[in-house]
């Protein structure tokens, strides 16, 4: 049976996360780890299971005790993930590359790809990570992190990684593509997380006991390359959700305002005005739950569709608290 989504923390408060019990252990050879610095550097402390193979719940429990997401903030991440490149038969996800570890896959078009799975979670204008045109849409990128640390030089309080510095690498980041890649896309759902994520790193890998919005490159060294929490690690002060997250998303976007489309060739940026804009964060929910996951599961049957529809009920219950959208349903109600 699929378990329930975790309840929020009973104690959400401050806690030293770096700690005995979750010590840093380098990732084994046949360890998995992905595109995202966050749940890397979790597995490597033992909060995810350390083969980088886990169950959604697990991931929310996990971002929860360790960096102290929200509990719905938490929910919307893992299980839109889930959806996309996780085994409903199974409800076991990789973090990283596709691998036999999460068992028999549902029939084809399903990619069950795990998180690396480029055009899903995964896109392009990516931080440390170039774009996969280029090469290794997952692994660190000792380049493009340099870009993140001249970046923060330019433009961050005392050259720390700020909501000033975010705003400047993620417009850099999206210009680049343009220029470079002939096949980058940034549409719905692309733009939400590209967004959300060069926020991210502004609040949680920052210590709790300072919590002062600004990254220094030494943390930030810890979390994007060595997937490692700093010494003496504090998590977030308070359980963080979409109502904290959400105007320092909007404000970077302010800066440079853009609109969803797609390389056509270099340098030629061909506006998708039938998708949904950053701002319209119901419109991209529909779009993952309508076109996105049903691209995957065109025709879903038995305990597959009841998994798939399960998961899509705990995916709604994550956004309806704090984004007032209706439930819609891909495969039917149940
Ligand atoms: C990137 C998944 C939580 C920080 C990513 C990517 C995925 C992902 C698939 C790759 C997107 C791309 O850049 O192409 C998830 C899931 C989460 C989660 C399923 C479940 C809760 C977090 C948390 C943080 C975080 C809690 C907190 C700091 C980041 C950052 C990136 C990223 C900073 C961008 C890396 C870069 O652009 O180089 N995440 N993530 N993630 N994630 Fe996570
Ligand atoms: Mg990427």
């Amino acid at each position: 049976e699929i378990p329930n989504p975790p309840l929020p923390l009973a104690d959400g408060s401050i806690k030293l996360v770096n700690n005995p019990s979750h010590p840093f252990i380098p990732a084994g050879p046949t360890d998995i780890r992905g595109p995202c610095p966050a749940l890397n550097t979790l597995a490597s402390h033992g909060y995810l299971p350390r083969s980088g193979v886990a169950r959604p719940d697990q991931i929310v429990t996990a971002v929860m005790e360790g960096l102290n997401l929200g509990n719905d903030f938490a929910k919307f991440l893992a299980y839109q993930a889930f959806l996309m490149n996780g085994n409903p038969l199974t409800n076991l996800m990789s973090i990283g590359m596709k691998t036999p570890g999460t068992g028999p896959d549902p029939p084809k078009p399903a990619l069950v790809g795990g998180l690396s799975q480029h055009g899903t979670f995964e896109g392009d204008t990516s931080m440390t990570r170039v774009d996969a045109f280029f090469g290794d849409q997952a692994v660190f990128n000792e380049d493009l992190f340099q870009k993140f640390i001249a970046t923060s030089a330019k433009f961050g309080f005392n050259g720390t990684y700020d909501i000033n510095a975010a705003a400047e690498l993620r417009n850099d980041r999206l210009q680049d593509s343009i220029k470079t890649n002939p096949q980058l896309v940034f549409t719905s759902p692309r733009i939400i997380s590209a967004y959300s994520e060069a926020v991210f790193p502004t609040i949680f890998f920052v210590d709790g006991r300072l919590n002062n919005r600004q990254l220094t490159i030494d943390a930030a060294r810890h979390f994007f390359d060595f997937q490692m929490m700093p010494a003496d690690f504090h998590r977030q002060p308070a359980p963080v959700n979409f109502t904290m997250v959400d105007p320092l998303t909007k404000a970077i976007f302010n800066k440079h305002p853009f609109s969803p489309g797609v390389n056509h060739g270099k340098n030629n940026f061909v506006l998708q005005p039938q998708t949904p804009p950053l701002a319209d964060f119901c419109g991209i929910y529909e779009d993952i739950v309508l076109r996105v996951i049903p691209g995957q599961y065109p025709r879903p049957h038995g305990v597959l569709r009841k998994a798939l529809n399960k998961n899509l009920g705990f995916l709604f219950g994550a956004v309806h608290a704090e984004h007032n959208c209706t439930q819609v349903f891909p495969f039917g109600r149940d």
